[in-house]
Formats: structure tokens, C-alpha cells, sequence
């Protein structure tokens, strides 16, 4: 059975990337982007890299001739399932685990319409981390055998205790994209899933009396990587550790944290297809037909002077959405604009409504999820707010970089790695691209954007400030290569 793929000359390495999400084909948050672009970025620096997903509607819908590589009908515990097998526009081979029973549904790839989470989602991620294992054994029914398997966030967390458990398992790595997702389920899932029972202690994949994907993981994969070196270091401390404080301090020394990259072809605004008006660092000015256009798109007063703030985030506690909801009538006061994507809690996606309401024309609202407002928003708005209460890395703040959008950020996590405040001295040593603040509080924030605000009307600064932006290079290749210098480091070569 072979694999379409393009020809890696001489690849040092085999990768197995194991992953619940991946764009284009299916997106609920930043774990798409960056299965999306790292593995290309990965094969470009000459590893072979191939990615697994499940066979949602979503993805077999968009599958242009799937090749069959693969019956498996015989994971006792499991249904029955196969895996197709496709190149990505970008050159990525694909392996999609169908298995219609599991996957093929109307719904979310984690919860169904109504937002519960699907009751058979240990029977779901079980299967993805049972295949991810067998895919990286001597039980693999392909002709190809990867050094490494490359598991993300709870949903492939199994895998490392199946390959444990493997006479002859490959390697294996997770990384941690948010610890907040945890994948814990009743202990009964431990038989469920055909893992030994000896696994469910503290030793292994128990978590205060549930049985964890992500804590199996943890402890399992030969090592793990997080976002960003911030979040590496926040991880191991009680505040941001979710309870795996202890286990991700004692494994400090196989802990590594990578700030992803974005992918600069299809955030470029010089060449994006969702923009009124392309623009580059060399001609900014176009910028201003953007924010035009926005402004129009979402029934906004049309006020070249007025400065806008960008919004696009899930709706929740973590991304500090209620702090900006709270100081949304004071901003509009001074006044500021606000354009708004994002869903999530039915609270805080009541509440914007209700200032959206409160305020025409200055307040812009989109609840749900779209590709192309979300370009629109990168290069119309004039800052960027993401008042993080936590985020592993955050992709948002490197998007509104390179759209010359100044991001106002929490001091958290990869926010803090990769935002430098404004100030008189890094302005002067080009550093500076956003607005960062400590404290994650309505008042600090309001705070901010205030300073920001001031930076705004002052033209040589503010040219200054997106100028920097739009040079700072968040390409994957730097990242690529870290992830590489760590296969190698496990594989010890
Ligand atoms: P997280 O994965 O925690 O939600 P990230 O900043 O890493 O946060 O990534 C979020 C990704 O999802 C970004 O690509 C962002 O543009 C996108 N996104 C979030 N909400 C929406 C939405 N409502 N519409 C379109 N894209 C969205
Ligand atoms: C998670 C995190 C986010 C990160 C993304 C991709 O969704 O919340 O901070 O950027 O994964 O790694």
C-alpha cells in the first residue's frame, strides 16, 4: 500500500502527526492553523511528515479522490474503520481515519449542535490515539513507519499509553496546545478503550478518579512541548497548571515550549483575496479602505479618525472577553469603535448583543464563525484587543502584526513572548509592536487602550509602531526547525 506523497529526498526523519483538527478542512479554534502549516513547514526542512485526522463530514466531504490504504477491523474494542489517504494543496499527505459510526454526524468535531459534548467522545478520541499508536508500531498496515509520533492536546493523548504498552512502539511526543481541555472521563473508560488496568493510578493515566487523556499524555509521551516558552514556564506553577502543576514541573527537563508560527501566505495582506484594498510595510495607506470597508461591512458610522478595535475570539472566561464587554460603554464614550467576531458562552454572546443594540454604529457584531471577516477585521482595524486570561500562544496577535494592527494583549502565556509594549525605548530600538499591561483586570485594560489610543493621534508614532509590526517575522520556519532539534533530541540522534 503506498502513500501519494511528494518524494522527501533522503528524509532523516518519519513523523506521524496526530491531530483532531486541521485547516482547511476542519477549524474550531488555533490547533487547525497550526496543523495546517506546520507539517509543511516541517517537510520543507526534509522531514517526512504525514497527518492523521478523522473522517468528519466536514473533511470526507471536501476529499478529492481518496485513495483506501487501509481495513481496520481488527482493534478488538474498536468499530470498524479504514483510512484514506490524500495529498493537501500544500503537499502534506493525508491519512483520514474514516469511521462513519463515530465521525459522520451533523455537529462540531467535540459537541453537536446544541454545543453538548458528544457522549461517545472517549470511543471517538480513543479510536484516533489507538490508530495514531498502531500507525507508529510494527503493527501498522502500511509500508511506512515513522521514528516519531507527534500527538496534540487531549484528543490523541492516548497514544503514547498505547505505544508504551506497544512490544515495539515508536517514540512519541505531545504537545500542549491548552491545558484547560483535559479529556477526562469516568475510570470505566480504561477497559472501554483496552488499556491495561495497571495504567489507571497516579502513575500513569489517573486523574483524581478519572481516567485522562491529556494526563496519560503527559506522563507517557517521551516528551512534551507546549506554544510558547512562556506557557512552558506557567504550566509547571498552580495558577495556570490545572491541576498537572505537579507532573509537568517533575518533567521539566522533557518540557519544551515552541512559539508557533503563522502561515504568511495566507495571512499576507499584500495578497489576501478577503481584502477591499492589498496593502504592504512599503504602502500602508491602503489600510485606510480597509477600515472603510469594515466599518460599511458591520453598519458602522464611517470615521476615518475614529480608532477601531479588533475582536475575534471564542466567547470565553479565558480570552477576558467579559472584562471588554464591561468597559464597552466607557470606550464608546471616548469614543472608539469596536468590530466583534466570535461565539461561544450564550451569556457574553447576550451581552454583546445587547451593547451592539445600545450602541449602532459604533459597536459591530458577527456571533459566528467566519474566515473571511475575520481577514477583514485583521486589516481594518486600527488595534487588536486580547485580554487573555491565559493563552498557550494565541495566533490572533501575530496576525494583527503582520496587518500592521497593533495588538492590546494581556502579559500572558505567548502573548507576553511575542508582543514588546510600547514605550519611549522600544520605540526608539524599533521593538515595540503592541500594547501590553499586567493584571488582568476591566480596569487595566481600559487603561491600555487608552494608552493606545494616545499613540494613535500621534501619527510619527503610530506609523512607527505598525511599521514595526509589519517587519517582525513569525514565519514557521524557525519554530519548524525547533520541533526538528526536538525529534532528533528523543530520538537521540
Ligand atoms: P484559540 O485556539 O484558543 O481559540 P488562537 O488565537 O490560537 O486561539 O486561534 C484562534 C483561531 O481561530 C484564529 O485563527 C482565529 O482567527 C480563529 N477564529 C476564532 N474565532 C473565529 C471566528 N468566530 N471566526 C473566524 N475565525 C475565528
Ligand atoms: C490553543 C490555545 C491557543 C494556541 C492554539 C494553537 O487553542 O488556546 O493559545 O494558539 O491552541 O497552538
Amino acid at each position: 500500500m503506498s502513500i501519494p506523497e511528494r518524494k522527501i529526498e533522503m528524509a532523516e526523519l518519519g513523523v506521524l502527526f496526530a491531530t483532531s483538527e486541521i485547516a482547511p478542512l476542519i477549524k474550531t479554534g488555533g490547533l487547525a492553523d497550526v496543523s495546517g502549516a506546520l507539517p509543511a513547514a516541517l517537510r520543507e526542512i526534509g522531514v517526512d511528515v504525514r497527518v492523521l485526522v478523522p473522517g468528519y463530514s466536514q473533511v470526507i466531504e471536501q476529499l478529492a479522490e481518496p485513495q483506501v490504504v487501509a481495513n481496520l477491523d481488527d482493534l478488538p474494542g474498536f468499530p470498524m474503520a479504514r483510512l484514506l489517504s490524500v495529498t493537501m494543496a500544500n503537499d502534506v499527505p493525508l491519512l483520514v481515519l474514516d469511521c462513519p459510526v463515530l465521525y459522520q454526524r451533523e455537529g462540531g468535531p467535540y459537541q453537536s449542535p446544541e454545543g453538548q459534548d458528544w457522549s461517545d467522545n472517549a470511543m471517538r478520541f480513543g479510536l484516533l490515539s489507538k490508530v495514531a499508536a498502531v500507525l507508529g508500531s510494527g503493527a501498522t498496515p502500511l509500508d511506512w513507519h515513522p521514528d516519531l509520533v507527534h500527538c496534540n492536546d487531549w484528543q490523541t493523548g492516548l497514544a503514547p499509553a498505547y505505544l508504551h504498552f506497544a512490544p515495539d512502539g515508536a517514540p512519541s511526543l505531545i504537545a500542549i496546545h491548552n491545558l484547560a481541555f483535559q479529556g477526562n472521563f469516568p475510570p470505566e473508560a480504561v477497559q472501554l478503550l483496552h488499556l491495561p488496568p495497571s495504567s489507571f493510578g497516579i502513575e500513569g493515566l489517573e486523574f483524581y478518579g478519572k481516567m485522562s487523556f491529556l494526563k496519560s499524555g503527559l506522563f507517557y509521551a517521551d516528551h512534551i512541548t507546549t506554544v510558547s516558552p512562556n506557557y512552558a514556564a506557567e504550566i509547571q506553577h498552580e495558577a495556570l497548571g490545572f491541576g498537572m502543576q505537579g507532573l509537568l514541573s517533575k518533567r521539566r527537563d522533557s518540557l519544551t515550549g515552541i512559539l508557533n508560527g503563522i502561515d504568511t501566505e495566507e495571512w499576507n495582506p499584500a495578497s489576501d483575496p478577503y481584502l477591499a484594498k492589498p496593502y504592504s510595510s512599503a504602502n500602508i495607506t491602503g489600510k485606510a479602505a480597509n477600515k472603510k470597508a469594515l466599518q460599511h461591512k458591520l453598519a458602522l458610522d464611517i470615521e476615518p479618525d475614529v480608532p477601531l478595535l479588533g475582536v475575534i475570539s471564542r466567547f470565553t472566561e479565558q480570552k477576558g472577553l467579559d472584562a471588554l464587554l464591561e468597559i464597552v460603554p466607557l470606550l464608546c464614550e471616548l469614543p472608539v469603535q469596536l468590530a466583534m467576531l466570535g461565539s461561544g458562552d450564550p451569556d457574553m454572546q447576550n451581552a454583546a448583543r445587547e451593547l451592539a443594540h445600545r450602541f449602532p454604529g459604533r459597536i459591530g457584531l458577527h456571533i459566528g464563525f467566519s474566515e473571511e471577516l475575520s481577514h477583514q477585521i485583521e486589516a481594518g482595524a486600527d488595534m487588536f484587543v486580547m485580554p487573555s486570561r491565559f493563552e498557550p500562544c494565541g495566533l490572533n496577535q501575530l496576525y494583527s502584526q503582520r496587518y500592521g494592527t497593533p495588538p492590546i494583549v494581556h502579559a500572558t502565556g505567548g502573548l507576553a513572548d511575542s508582543v514588546v509594549d510600547c514605550t519611549a525605548a522600544s520605540l526608539a530600538d524599533g521593538t515595540a509592536s503592541g500594547f501590553v499591561f499586567n493584571g488582568m483586570t476591566a480596569v487595566n485594560l481600559y487603561a491600555t487602550i487608552l494608552r493606545s489610543i494616545d499613540a494613535y493621534h500621534d501619527r510619527h508614532k503610530w506609523d512607527t509602531l505598525c511599521a514595526n509590526c509589519m517587519r517582525k517575522d513569525f514565519s514557521w520556519e524557525t519554530s519548524a526547525k525547533a520541533y526538528r532539534a526536538v525529534y532528533m533530541k528523543v530520538l537521540g540522534r
